[in-house]
């Protein structure tokens, strides 16, 4: 039976309780490495392995010199299932598959010297992704107690990458068909995207001097880069019309906002945004469009969206008007505040947007 340190252990526990997602794989690994080592001391040294492409890469070290990250490996050993392994000599035990320049890489990091691991695989979808090796250059005794809790943090760590893994390729589902709608209004109306870039810009702003917390911010940043995604659907003669609008192209135009609503229907991942793209055209006084919200009904993240929308289409160039000066726009967001705008957002944004216009590129 082991004696673990208590410090050992309420530093494992502590770790455990406060686990999230905003961590990288590099502190995770560290930390469980560390955590490891503390309680099973027996060991002097570990490593961490994840799968790159077709490549091996450290991860996490301890008790190696840094050579080690740089090694990049075709084959290396890792335990079938999930079960950990004990492995004698694993440096002798590798050289059969190793490259010589991979072999001369680890024998300069001191991997010859190693007597006794005990390895565990790092698993996503059934399919070894990495692997945690703890080692030591005596050859010590392991117990069942090691292996059970090695098992326990390989699992951990098959989780914490699973997760990784999926928040990641969410995430970069989201920025490609976001970037790839912004390629088609481009393509379509070049001043829509000048327009969504400043909006974003903007609103970002506001929203940090509002005290929005950064998935707040990331929301309002996405959202207003395509806050008039819908404009795709407006028939060009409307969109690009060089004079005033009759009352019917406005109310083609004003389709825009359930029309990109309905666009981004079905995708989990732009779910969070989607109703800034409906609203942001409505105002507090319930004269807005499409649904006459009030005040109250008006999520913070459109308001904000709304003001930036507002005061950039004011001080742009129109084919059938002037741009406003600074001064006048933020007289006219002043004498808004509770009609069209939220006070305290348009408050708020006076001074972000008297800072920021000067510097638009
Ligand atoms: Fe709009
Ligand atoms: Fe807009």
């Amino acid at each position: 039976m082991n004696e673990y340190s208590e410090e050992a252990i309420s530093s494992a526990i502590n770790f455990f309780e406060n686990l999230n997602l905003r961590m990288s794989v590099e502190d995770f690994m560290r930390k469980l490495l560390e955590i490891s080592l503390a309680i099973f001391p027996i060991f002097d040294r570990g490593s961490v392995i994840i799968r790159h492409g077709g490549e091996w890469r450290y991860v996490a070290w301890i008790g190696y010199p840094d050579e080690l990250g740089e090694i990049r490996a075709t084959n290396l050993y890792i335990p079938d299932g999930e079960n950990p392994v004990v492995v004698d000599r694993i440096m002798e035990m590798s050289r059969g598959f190793l490259t010589r320049r991979e072999i001369e890489q680890f024998e300069k990091v001191g991997s010859e010297l190693l007597k006794k691991t005990v390895a565990v695989a790092i698993r996503v979808d059934n399919k070894a992704v990495g692997g945690i090796f703890l080692d030591s250059t005596k050859d010590v005794h392991i117990t069942d107690d090691l292996l059970k809790a090695m098992k326990a943090f390989g699992k951990l760590a098959s989780i914490f990458t699973a997760m990784k893994l999926y928040q990641e390729r969410e995430r970069g589902y989201q920025r490609e068909i976001i970037l790839a709608m912004r390629k088609a209004m481009e393509a379509r109306d070049p001043h829509t995207v000048g327009h969504s870039e400043r909006v974003a810009r903007y609103a970002v702003s506001i929203a940090k001097k509002l005290g929005l917390d950064m998935k707040e911010v990331d929301k309002i940043y996405w959202g207003s880069i395509i806050h008039d995604i819908g404009k795709l659907a407006v028939p060009e003669q409307i969109l690009l019309k060089p004079t005033k609008l009759s009352p019917e192209e406005y109310e083609v135009v004003k389709r825009h906002t359930i029309v990109g609503y309905s666009m981004l229907e079905g995708y989990p991942w732009l779910e969070n945004i989607r109703h800034i793209l409906r609203s942001h055209h409505e105002r507090c006084d319930g004269n807005g469009y499409p649904d006459g919200l009030r005040c109250d009904e008006i999520p913070l993240d459109v308001k904000v969206v709304s003001v930036a929308d507002a005061f950039d289409a004011m001080t742009s160039h129109r084919a059938y008007r002037k741009a406003l000066s600074l001064e006048q726009a933020l007289h006219e967001i002043e004498k808004e505040a509770g009609k069209q705008f939220d006070p305290e957002v348009a408050r708020t944004s006076l001074s972000v947007l008297e800072e920021l216009f000067d510097k638009n590129p």
